[in-house]
C-alpha cells in the first residue's frame, strides 16, 4: 500500500468514563476516498474527528504525513488546519456570526494577505458551486439542516484543503443536492486529494470510496475494497445491513 496520509496506531478514546473508541488502527492512503460506515452509535464520528485531530485519543496516536500530530509545531498545526477540512454531523456553523462571516473567517486564518475582494469573490464562488442561493447575511439559525450542511461544505472546501472529512453530509439535502455535492466530491477526489466520510447512503458508499471501513461498537468490523463490494453480493449485503442498523 502507498505511504498513508492519516495513520490512526491503536487509538482509544473515552469519554465520561465510557470507552468510546477501543484500540483502532486504521490508514488512508493519499489520492482516495474511504467511506466510515456502521450502525448509529458504533463510534464512526468520534473516529472521524480522532483522525482530523478535533479529538486527542488516550491511548495510541494519530499521524499525518507519518508525523504524530500531538507533537505538531504551532506551525505545523496551522498548515494542518490549513490542508484538512471537516464537514460535521451537525454543521457547526457560529451561532452568533453571519453565514458570510463564517465563511470568511478560515480565509482570514490561511490566507492573511488575501485582499477583501478576493475573498468576496471566492466565497460566492464557493457558495454558488454548492448551490447555496439565498442570503449570506443572516445567522444559521434561519436555515434548514440542508441549507447548514451546504454552508458548511462550502466552508470546508473555501482553503482547498488536501483532505477533506465529511460526517453524514447529504443527510437532510435534497436530490439535486446530494447529486451537486457528490460531483464536487468526485472532482475533488480526482485531483488527488483524499476523501473520508460517513455516509448510511449504500449508493453513494459503493459509488465514491474506495474502500468501506465498517465501526461497530467502537471497532473496526470490517475493513472492505470497493472491488470486493462490487465483486462479492455476500459482503456487499453484510455491508449494506450493518449500515442501516
Ligand atoms: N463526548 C461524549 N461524551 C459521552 N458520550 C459520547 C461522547 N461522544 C460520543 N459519545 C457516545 O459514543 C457513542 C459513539 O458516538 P458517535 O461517534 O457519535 O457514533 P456514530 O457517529 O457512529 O453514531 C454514542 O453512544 C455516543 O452517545
Ligand atoms: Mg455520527
Amino acid at each position: 500500500m502507498d505511504k498513508p496520509l492519516v495513520e490512526l496506531r491503536n487509538v482509544s478514546f473515552a469519554a465520561q468514563g465510557s470507552r468510546i473508541v477501543e484500540d483502532i488502527s486504521l490508514s488512508l492512503a493519499e489520492g482516495t476516498a474511504t467511506a466510515l460506515a456502521g450502525p448509529s452509535g458504533g463510534g464512526k464520528s468520534t473516529v472521524l474527528k480522532l483522525a482530523a485531530g478535533i479529538l486527542v485519543p488516550d491511548r495510541g496516536e494519530v499521524c499525518y504525513r507519518g508525523q504524530n500530530i500531538a507533537a505538531f509545531t504551532r506551525g505545523q498545526n496551522l498548515d494542518f488546519r490549513k490542508e484538512t477540512a471537516v464537514v460535521f454531523q451537525d454543521s457547526a456553523l457560529w451561532a452568533n456570526q453571519t453565514l458570510y462571516q463564517t465563511l470568511e473567517l478560515p480565509l482570514r486564518i490561511h490566507y492573511p494577505l488575501m485582499n477583501r475582494e478576493e475573498r468576496d469573490q471566492r466565497i460566492r464562488e464557493m457558495v454558488s458551486e454548492v448551490g447555496y442561493r439565498r442570503d449570506l447575511a443572516v445567522r444559521p439559525a434561519l436555515l434548514s439542516m440542508g441549507e447548514q450542511k451546504l454552508i458548511g461544505f462550502a466552508r470546508a472546501m473555501l482553503c482547498r484543503p488536501a483532505v477533506l472529512f465529511l460526517d453524514e453530509w447529504t443527510e437532510s439535502l435534497d436530490e439535486e443536492a446530494v447529486l451537486r455535492l457528490s460531483a464536487l466530491a468526485r472532482r475533488f477526489k480526482s485531483e488527488g486529494n483524499t476523501l473520508v466520510f460517513i455516509s448510511h447512503d449504500f449508493d453513494l458508499v459503493s459509488n465514491l470510496s474506495d474502500c468501506v471501513i465498517m465501526i461497530t461498537g467502537g471497532k473496526v468490523s470490517a475493513n472492505v475494497s470497493r472491488d470486493e463490494l462490487v465483486r462479492n453480493k455476500k459482503v456487499a449485503g453484510l455491508i449494506e445491513e450493518g449500515m442501516n442498523e
